[in-house]
């Protein structure tokens, strides 16, 4: 009997990590006046992302309670398990991200580029994802070519 139970326990217990690790929450701040803002999350939950927003008068203060350095700055702050994300970084790099177990800061795309997601219009610019530590260094993640 108690073997059962405690065999029931462990496959709850599994069902439970495994939806965690497939649907982490991404916690987002942005202004109410964003639109591209609201375009990157429409990207993520298409991802498989469970996305809350909040909108701030100013996503500064959230780039510094995240550790966010503000030559990265970018439309809005986002945190998912720990990792900061400062504007319109890709599904996959999060998701690169959280299986990595790194010790980074977070993930960066600075400015607004063109062409990466929720800033789609027609044309694409090539950009970096930068990861970023709490030093601010960062290394590039990710690069994307221009189209
Ligand atoms: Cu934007
Ligand atoms: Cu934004």
């Amino acid at each position: 009997m108690f073997k059962q139970l405690r065999v029931l326990f462990s496959l709850i217990l599994l069902a439970t990590l495994s939806v965690q690790a497939a649907t982490p929450e991404v916690k987002v701040f942005k202004t109410s006046t964003c639109g591209c803002c609201g375009k990157w999350v429409e990207h993520l939950r298409a991802n498989g992302f469970t996305v809350t927003v909040t909108d701030v008068p100013s996503t500064a203060e959230y780039r510094v309670k995240y550790g966010v350095p503000e030559k990265l700055a970018s439309c809005h702050t986002g945190v998912v398990n720990g990792y900061a994300l400062e504007g319109h970084v890709p599904a996959r790099e999060i998701k690169k991200l959280l299986e990595s177990n790194s010790k980074a800061k977070g993930l960066a795309v600075p400015g607004m580029p063109a062409g990466s997601p929720g800033m789609e219009m027609g044309r694409a610019d090539a950009y970096e994802v930068l990861l970023f530590d709490a030093d601010g260094k960062t290394t590039v993640y990710g690069k994307y070519e221009a189209k």
